[in-house]
């Protein structure tokens, strides 16, 4: 029984949540491996919709064991709100596991990451604010929190001193903003211990059982390959491992257990924040994707930037990730469209490059080459198989999966749960 890890293959919000949501019956286990809440996963189920942070998407599927493993940065408030307000719908959320080794998110991650923000002035990544870049840093720099810390006061105080220390310095000195007490922090992280316990795991060791008892292990990633720290369009980018390798550090899981690795992909490009997006558009055309698409955050509301399918990146995200199946999404969008262009490579400077250049200004600087393809006119959301989509799109599918090194195992078509053509089984 497999092990699936479940990525995204450019800037986020592919739809990797309904993507999650779809595998949601099949799977036993649904890990949440990086990132924390600067995701946004909107599912869609029936007439009800459902914006997930720090939750995996698994969540929603009846008898799913979600978990948070131990390479996800845990604002313990945020997990708080995030699960009652599920239980008040009606949603079982007993079963979720958190990992003894996630770090968390307190204050002073928060409020670092918004103060160091407004100081990068020109060159401000535009986070999401929550804190996750600062958690990160501790964690590598080794004054991090991390859950299991919260049931031994003695330590946690150590550690929270230790942390402080030097952040005060900088808060007051650099950034004039007051000091934050070692108190206020430990009497916070402590009141949420209770709780918590429960909860609390080896969740490696867990993972590792429900493997060797042939359960299958839905790993899902937050943000995406081109975010990823040392594989995206660094530095902006997120803080963690995004990618298909970010699970097995992520979770404790060995890389010779990993049976498939899925891409969520879609038929076009957006990216929320700043960096390099070489088929961004600026046009009418931009804003048809972003009104037909919604493309707004789901967890910061700002409007996300828009442009054509890029296939360099499509590939750089089969190899980079070991990619076995796409699942292609908001081909719907694409409606309407007289003519889709795709970027089949770049041009910097006058070079042509078939692949995404390694060179960080060379990508700044690319332009795109495109192939042009015919649209449709049809209304793709009630289509349920390959054959029933309009030649158009069929032939617009088949030239792009030709281009980007994995197959299409599935097309998204619509929002809901169902809104999709499954070409190939994702688990079996
Ligand atoms: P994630 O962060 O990768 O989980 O993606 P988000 O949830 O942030 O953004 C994807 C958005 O697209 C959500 O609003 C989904 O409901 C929606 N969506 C997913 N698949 C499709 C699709 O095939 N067609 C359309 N029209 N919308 C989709
Ligand atoms: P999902 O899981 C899109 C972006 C932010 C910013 C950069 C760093 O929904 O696909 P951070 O707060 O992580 O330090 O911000 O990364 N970003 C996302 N963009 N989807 C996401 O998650 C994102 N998570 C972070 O906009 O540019
Ligand atoms: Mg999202």
């Amino acid at each position: 029984m497999p092990a699936i890890v479940l990525i995204g293959a450019q800037w986020g919000d592919e739809g990797k949540g309904k993507a999650t949501d779809l595998l949601g019956s099949r799977v036993d286990y649904v890990v949440k491996f990086n990132g924390g809440n600067n995701a946004g996963h909107t599912v869609v189920v029936g007439d009800e919709k459902y914006a997930l942070h720090l939750l995996p998407s698994g969540i929603l599927t009846p008898n799913v064991t979600p978990v948070i493993s131990n390479g996800v940065v845990v604002d313990i408030e945020v997990l708080f709100e995030e699960l009652d307000a599920l239980a008040t719908r009606g949603v079982d959320v007993s079963k979720l596991k958190v990992s003894a080794n996630a770090h968390v998110i307190t204050q002073y991650h928060r409020t670092l990451d918004k103060v160091t923000e407004r100081f990068l002035g020109k060159r401000q990544i535009g986070t999401t604010g929550r804190g996750i870049g600062p958690s990160y840093a501790d964690k590598i720099n080794r004054v991090g929190i991390r859950i299991q810390d919260l049931f031994d006061e003695n330590i946690l105080r150590q550690k929270v001193e230790g942390a402080l220390e030097q952040k005060n310095h900088l808060l007051v000195k650099v950034y004039n903003r007051r000091a934050i007490t070692v108190d206020e922090i430990v009497s916070e992280l402590l009141s949420y211990a209770e709780r918590l316990r429960p909860m609390v795991e080896d969740t490696a060791l867990l993972l590792h059982k429900a493997l060797e008892d042939n359960k299958t292990v839905l790993f899902e990633g937050g943000q995406a390959t081109m975010l990823d720290v040392d594989h995206g369009t660094y530095p902006f980018v997120t803080s963690s491992n995004a990618t298909s390798g970010g699970a097995v550090t992520g979770s404790g899981i060995a890389p010779n257990k990993i049976d498939r690795v899925i891409a969520v992909v879609k038929a076009y490009t957006t990216r929320v924040g700043a960096g390099p997006f070489p088929t961004e558009l600026f046009d009418d055309n931009g804003e048809f994707l972003r009104a037909n698409g919604f493309e707004f955050g789901t967890t910061t509301g700002r409007p996300r930037r828009c442009g054509w399918y890029d296939a360099p990146i499509a590939r750089y995200t089969a190899r980079i990730n070991g990619v076995t199946d796409f699942v292609l999404t908001k081909l719907d969008v694409l409606t309407g469209l007289p003519t889709i262009p795709v970027c089949v490579a770049y041009e910097v400077d006058g070079v042509r490059f078939d692949e995404v250049p390694v060179s960080q200004s060379d990508f700044h600087h690319a332009t795109p080459i495109y192939e042009n393809f015919p649209g449709w006119t049809e209304d793709l959301t009630g289509v349920r198989s390959f054959e029933e989509l309009p030649k158009n799109a069929q032939d617009y599918v088949l030239a792009i999966e030709a281009m980007s090194g994995s197959r299409i195992s599935a097309i998204g078509v619509g929002p809901g749960r169902d809104a999709i053509v499954v070409r190939h089984d994702l688990i079996d």
